[in-house]
């Protein structure tokens, strides 16, 4: 391919025809134009100057600037194949281009979120605004101000999940422990401001508690209180039958049975009318007919005197419930614990709109245990 061609000026070019192989891409491309170009291409100059040239020597120069030119060609153009490929292979590496694209998840709201929003709008609906306290408590918060005896056992290591940290100091202070119920942001909502006061509290409680079927270490309460001048258990029943109506059904009935907290007097405990059977007895409500969703009661006057609350002038309700349990009534779910375990099959059921046939059964086989 590079063979002396006897010439010296087109064998002067031989090195570079040599070089072609080891070209960059943008050396292959300036030493295309010096080469070939059409205007100052070296071969093309030659060319140019063959006209000029004594007869006997036309027709051999020329065949030589031709078989040159060709050799350049061939040469030029191997080397842009292999840099070609060579950059097919940088942009592929690593890259199948023939799997199939990663689907993606479209984002929802988990069903508790969705029921404790769907509570805490009820009850925004009546003037209650939102408030929130912090998760890890002290004793006082959490048990004292809340009128628990001093040895009450919900207080014991068995019971509550204590903080291993120094104990705060000060009237309201002592252990530290993550709250067990969102009770003690009564507490703060009253220390913050005198009332009226109408607050709906969401919030995540921590409980000593085994995980299984019915029992969560974590799970979400629904706090509400409403303080103010004559206020009565009318209104507490009033109230939490109108939420019972909005959020499971205007004909749903409600009971109130007589129960027992530190911080509440008279308390009690509602049931709804079992959402499956409604009322003749099925096995999730064990033959009843009712499900208990919450505790309740008249703020103690214990209370309001740790809050700092005239208990001679005012009178108070308050109420407690957990929409991990509400939200496993309203779906039928049987085991508290498909509310944690992040399994897509059962969670993509709450996403609108995204319904799929590969996890729709999961959920509709649960409710019949
Ligand atoms: N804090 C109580 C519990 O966790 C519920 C409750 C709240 C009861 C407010 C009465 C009043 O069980």
């Amino acid at each position: 391919m590079s063979n002396p061609t006897g010439y010296p000026e087109l064998d002067a070019l031989l090195p570079r025809l040599e070089a072609v192989p080891r070209l960059s891409v943008d050396q292959l491309a300036s030493e295309l134009i010096a080469v070939l170009g059409r205007k100052n291409g070296a071969l093309s100059e030659a060319l140019k100057s063959v006209p000029s040239l004594p007869l006997d020597q036309r027709k051999g120069y020329g065949a030589a600037v031709n078989q040159l030119k060709a050799s350049f060609e061939t040469a030029f153009a191997a080397r842009r194949e292999v840099l070609d490929s060579e950059r097919r292979g940088r942009e592929s590496s690593g890259i199948d281009r023939t799997m199939p694209g990663r689907r993606r998840w479209v984002g929802a709201e988990h069903p508790v979120t969705l029921v404790v929003d769907e509570i805490v709008e009820i009850f925004r609906g009546l003037g209650f605004t939102v408030a929130v306290g912090p998760e890890v408590e002290t004793e006082w918060y959490n048990f004292t101000a809340l009128n628990f005896p001093a040895d009450h056992p919900a207080m014991d290591m068995h019971d509550t999940l204590y903080v291993d940290a120094p104990p705060i100091a000060g009237e309201q202070g002592g252990r530290l422990l993550l709250r067990t119920h969102t009770s003690p942001v009564q507490i703060r909502a009253m220390l913050e401001s005198q009332p009226p006061v109408r607050v709906i509290i969401p919030g995540l409680v921590y409980r000593n508690d085994p995980f299984d079927a019915s029992h969560a270490p974590a799970f979400s309460q629904i706090e509400g209180l409403a303080v103010d001048e004559g206020i009565s258990f009318v209104d507490l029943k009033a109230t939490l039958a109108h939420f019972a109506h909005q959020f499971f059904s205007p004909t749903t009935k409600v009971r109130f049975r007589p129960s027992f907290f530190p911080f509440t007097e008279p308390s009690a405990e509602m049931d709804v009318e079992c959402q499956i059977c409604h009322g003749s007895g099925c096995a999730a409500c064990k033959g009843t007919g009712w499900m208990e969703i919450l505790g309740c009661g008249m703020v103690h006057p214990a209370v309001f005197e740790h809050s700092g609350v005239d208990p001679e002038r005012y009178t108070g309700w308050a109420f407690g419930m957990g929409p991990h349990r509400i939200t496993m009534l309203r779906h039928r779910i049987p085991d508290i614990r498909i509310l944690y375990d992040g399994d897509m099959r059962f969670l993509e059921q709450f996403v609108p709109g995204a319904q799929r046939g590969s996890g729709a059964g999961a959920l509709r086989a649960g409710g019949q245990g």
